[in-house]
């Protein structure tokens, strides 16, 4: 989960080297470093931390050079530290790489009998000490691929060579590793965004190629060393492209973008004039299958979980959910009749898409709910639904996941009509209804001085607590999940009705307690279950929509919530959490849009 850059150009490349790893920061950011052939010889720099502290180290000492890699990591073998951050380079040779080498260690220790030392603790390393050898004997391509075959994980490569000052090699094995081009100028990286600024030209490797990137070519070879030919993507103008604005963050700027995020998400799909929701491209029949099942990670996840409960409510459908990294390695009986839905914001997540894998190798139909529509677990699925929300660059994800559940709702919604499980009056109610979204989400945000108040009463607590029941149950895991993500404030989701049998132990004098509450048949259990958590001392935040009425008055906190239908709750009641986690952890003083050990996109297992 790192991200890596090269360039070949007729110019020096330090510059655009540094800007491409800023954009990649979103991959991994505790250590940044790059190598240029400056003057015939390989000239590494590297330091833990940000980029911007390469970039002050550059400023003193500028590496020259038209040919260079560069890295961001996220720390896998090894601290983060100057030893440990990419490139790896020898006299000869400098590596760049994103990914796990699983057999790093058996492969360490052969080196090591045969005399070769090794400087820092990570996989990489290895890498360098094979190519080293190899380039003994053998030409740079026939060296990588050599090693190539030496080596078990997934991963991708960048590698340069100080006697051939000509190119950059790429390899891709199960990591994403795409190609720019441009005039006298050719590019690797890890994605097409970490190269939008400097071309809109863009390949993708598959798994198993090769690439060797010159400033006037791009050649291409497969697994069996074929020259084979690539397409050339031509990527849209993002004109969103992200800047904080006013804002003193992008998560904040993300959070207060969710009405419009929002509205176009439902522009897109639902036609203005006959007021109908399309999905042109669904790759199954809905009126042919029995099941779905929904698959993510983290915050992805927790929409696949709300969309279960909308799928059970608006079809007659079955519906599993899973977490990417266990779905993949259980025994799963794939079925023919079911579709299985994939969501990822980033569409490149390791876990995500092995799990995605794993179905095109069963034959069966899949779906991906994205938001970067040339990532690989969109361009690998049988049909792709873009949440259309615009670059998210904040690690913790907000607008994404109001995009992900606003597609899952449309999803629902709309395969209950194709197999008329819901009757038409009460699909265009829904619609209707829907369509509010925006407006009252912008109602929602209104709340956000009440909530600096709650942060500011909460923010020095040692633990917390999320509960819900039905559609209130997933909110409450994402609720929890983005406190801890945001402000590393323990913080537990919990249905409400399971709190009796355990959780309950962990209620003491003044723990916040977040009970979503919104008015629907669950509404009186689960004020039930928050009387459960008061009378053991527990202080109450409460979340309803139940018209300003006061509910009891030893709430310590009420926050109102606009009415809406009521499958409609989970996107209002995302709000106050957000934006909650935003101000504990504002008053905590962490790194907002960077929070500790965490990445953007993991794209390691
Ligand atoms: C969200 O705030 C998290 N940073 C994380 O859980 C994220 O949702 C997860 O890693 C999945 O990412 P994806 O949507 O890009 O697949």
């Amino acid at each position: 989960m790192c991200g890596i850059i090269g360039i070949a150009s007729n110019k020096s490349v330090s510059v655009n080297i540094i800007n491409a790893l800023k954009k990649l920061e979103y991959r991994g950011y505790d250590s940044a470093g790059l190598a240029t052939i400056t003057n015939g010889e390989i000239n590494e720099k590297k330091c833990p931390g940000r980029v911007e502290k390469l970039e002050k180290i550059l400023f003193q000492n500028p590496s020259e050079g038209n040919l260079g890699i560069g890295h961001v990591r996220w720390a896998t073998h090894g601290v983060p530290n100057e030893v440990n951050a990419h490139p790896h380079s020898s006299e000869i040779v400098s590596v760049v790489h994103n990914g796990i080498i699983e057999n790093s260690d058996e492969l360490k220790r052969v080196l090591e009998k045969s005399g070769k030392v090794f400087k820092s603790q990570t996989d990489t390393e290895v890498i360098t000490v094979l190519l080293t050898e190899k380039l003994k004997n053998l030409d740079p391509l026939n060296a990588v691929f050599e090693t190539l075959d030496m080596l078990r994980g997934s991963f991708a490569l960048g590698i340069i060579f100080k006697n051939f000052k000509d190119f950059v090699i790429g390899a891709r094995r199960g990591s994403p590793l795409a190609v720019g081009y441009s005039s006298n100028e050719n590019y690797l990286g890890s994605d097409s965004y970490a190269l939008k600024a400097m071309t809109n030209k863009i390949s993708y490797l598959d798994d198993g190629d090769l690439c060797v990137i010159s400033k006037n070519e791009v050649k291409f070879f497969n697994s069996k060393k074929d020259k084979i030919n690539k397409e050339i993507f031509t990527l849209s103008e993002d004109k969103s492209q992200a800047s904080k604005g006013n804002y003193k963050n992008f998560m904040i700027k993300e959070i207060f973008e969710q009405p419009i995020t929002a509205k176009t998400c439902l522009k897109e799909y639902i036609d203005k004039i006959r007021g109908e929701i399309n999905f042109y491209n669904l790759p199954v029949d809905p009126k042919k299958i029995n099941k779905i099942a929904l698959i993510g990670c983290g915050t992805a996840y927790h929409s696949c979980l709300i969309a279960k409960y909308w799928l059970e409510e608006f079809t007659s459908l079955s519906v599993e959910t899973d977490i990417a990294s266990e779905f993949r390695y259980r025994k799963v009986r794939f079925d023919k009749n079911t579709l299985y839905l994939f969501v990822s914001q980033s569409g490149e997540t390791a876990d995500t898409y092995a799990a995605l894998e794993l179905c095109k190798k069963e034959n069966v139909k899949t779906c991906s709910v994205v938001n970067v529509v040339e990532s690989s677990i969109a361009r690998n699925s049988d049909c792709v639904l873009p949440i259309h929300a615009g670059p998210e660059i904040g690690v913790a994800s907000t607008k994404a996941f109001i995009g992900q559940m606003l597609v899952l709702y449309l999803l629902s919604l709309k395969i209950s009509e194709i197999r008329n499980d819901i009757d038409r009056k009460e699909y265009k109610n829904k619609i209707n209804e829907l369509k509010k979204i925006p407006s009252l989400l912008s109602e929602s945000l209104k709340q956000e001085e009440k909530i600096q108040i709650i942060a500011k009463d909460i923010y020095k607590s040692n633990g917390s607590m999320f509960l819900g029941r039905g559609f209130s149950f997933p909110i409450a895991l994402e609720g929890a999940l983005k406190l801890k993500e945001l402000s590393y404030l323990h913080a537990e989701g919990y249905p409400a009705g399971e709190m009796k049998h355990g959780p309950l132990a962990l209620i003491e004098d003044g723990l916040p307690v977040v009970v979503i509450a919104p008015k629907d048949k669950y509404f009186e259990k689960t004020l039930s279950n928050m009387q459960e958590v008061i009378a053991r001392g527990g202080k109450v935040l409460l979340l309803t929509n139940s018209g300003g009425k006061v509910i009891s008055e030893n709430i310590r906190f009420q926050i109102d919530l606009p009415e809406s239908d009521i499958t409609l709750t989970p996107f209002l009641f995302t709000i106050p959490l957000q934006l909650l986690s935003y101000h504990v952890a504002l008053f905590k003083k962490c790194d907002i849009d960077k929070p500790r050990n965490l990445a953007k996109s993991v794209t390691v297992e």
